[in-house]
């Protein structure tokens, strides 16, 4: 497949804005703007809302997620309003006992938290919280070795092992493939909060085989807020969902006969769906941009990512920023440390003077590119960049 070119076109991004953080908020694309505008006006004449819609439109959206993520039975999507609602489904039908142990990583998003922290109490179990080890700086193998200690944390103590695919901080990459295997060794449940890498990074769940991988529509997948999709496996069939919805009762398209109430849920991951999971202004937005996606592709997004930034890291590496190796995180989301002259507030205000968006996060800068940044936005940062170092 050829090389991807940038796409700022597809976005109204204005052309003084140089946006360098989808790891905060992706910004739609110009389909998924007129999606939503089409979306809003129906609603306007109800009578151009008939009941399949409602069905046909989540179907759509679980196709395309599916699609994007290697899952070839799109019943195994859900619809959910946020990570921590997928989280604290899975939480729900997984169990821990008394001296077992829940892996997370260090200052993990705490959607992927909060479930684990109330279940791990609960129990009497230990919440371990892996980070990189001690005096371990960007680069120098410490993505590396922050994986190694991830590994090792499992055991056979282990029930749940629940991560994200890169930091939300800085992009450390960990290497789901082997973390899934030796999961699979001990019995663990493998949980994934995707949120900052299914979009631009691939993510193959028939290779990966996770137990749950959840995602928030609102950053990498381009979409709206209040939305997400998570995919369920085997391990989830059967189990009781967070709420008793109508729509995910056999039978449910039947609207003359709703109170011929069913007890069975239909297949799948649907049972996990949120109530009012037809939401006839998100689901057009999200599947616009999951349509862009499906077409640009994850591993081409992220070639993009790569190549527009290397040229820019080798020349701010030059002023004395660093950055984690190139294996050892996401192309399109990664901190950058801080030489010691650089003033923080001097650098935040002299982001802002110039309209760069990214996030300062801690010592780091946090970046955040996509496939609507191009040279231009690139060289306004290193402009910054040089201007902070005294
Ligand atoms: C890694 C990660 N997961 C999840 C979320 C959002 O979680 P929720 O949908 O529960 O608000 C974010 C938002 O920043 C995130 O960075």
């Amino acid at each position: 497949m050829s090389q991807l070119t940038c796409r700022r076109a597809d976005f109204a991004l204005p052309r003084d804005e140089h946006y360098l953080n989808c790891a905060y908020m992706g910004p739609l694309p110009r389909v998924a703007e007129e999606a939503g505008i089409a979306a809003i006006r129906r609603k306007s004449v109800p009578t151009r809302i008939v009941p399949p819609d409602a069905f046909w439109e989540t179907d759509r959206l679980r196709e395309l997620f599916a699609r994007l993520v290697g899952v070839d039975d799109p019943t195994r999507i859900a619809i959910q309003p946020g990570v921590s609602y997928g989280v604290a489904t899975a939480a729900r039908n997984l169990s821990v006992g008394a001296g077992d142990n829940v892996v997370i990583t260090h200052e993990q998003f705490p959607g992927n938290v909060y479930s684990w922290r109330r279940m791990a109490g609960d129990a009497g179990a230990e919440l371990r919280a892996v980070g990189p080890g001690d005096g371990s700086d960007v680069g120098g193998g410490r993505g590396r070795r922050w994986n190694e200690r991830l590994l090792e944390a499992v055991d056979a103590r282990t029930a749940i092992v629940a991560v994200p695919v890169v930091h939300w901080t800085d992009g450390t990459w960990f290497d789901l493939d082997a973390l899934a295997a030796r999961c699979r060794d001990v019995g663990a449940a493998l949980v994934v909060d995707a949120t900052q890498s299914v979009g631009a990074l691939a993510f193959d769940v028939a290779k990966v085989r996770p137990d749950a991988l959840i995602v928030a529509a609102y950053k990498w997948l381009l979409g709206p807020y209040s939305l997400s999709l998570a995919y369920y496996g085997p391990r989830f069939d059967d189990g009781d969902p967070l709420e008793e919805t109508w729509i995910a009762r056999e039978k449910s398209s039947d609207f003359q006969n709703l109170v011929d109430y069913q007890d069975e849920y239909v297949g799948g991951a649907i049972r996990y769906d949120v109530a009012e999971r037809s939401n006839f202004f998100l689901a057009p937005i999200a599947a616009a941009s999951l349509e862009l996606l499906n077409e640009w592709g994850p591993h081409r997004i992220q070639e993009y990512c790569r190549r527009l930034t290397r040229e820019f890291l080798d020349e701010a590496g030059e002023l004395g920023y660093t950055v984690e190796d190139e294996a050892w995180r996401g192309a399109h989301l990664f901190g950058l440390r801080m030489p010691a002259s650089v003033d923080l507030t001097a650098l935040r205000d002299a982001l802002t003077a110039r309209n760069v968006s990214a996030s300062l996060r801690g010592t780091a800068l946090r970046l955040s590119p996509n496939v609507y940044n191009d040279e231009t936005d690139m060289g306004v940062l290193l402009d910054v960049l040089k201007g902070a170092v005294r």
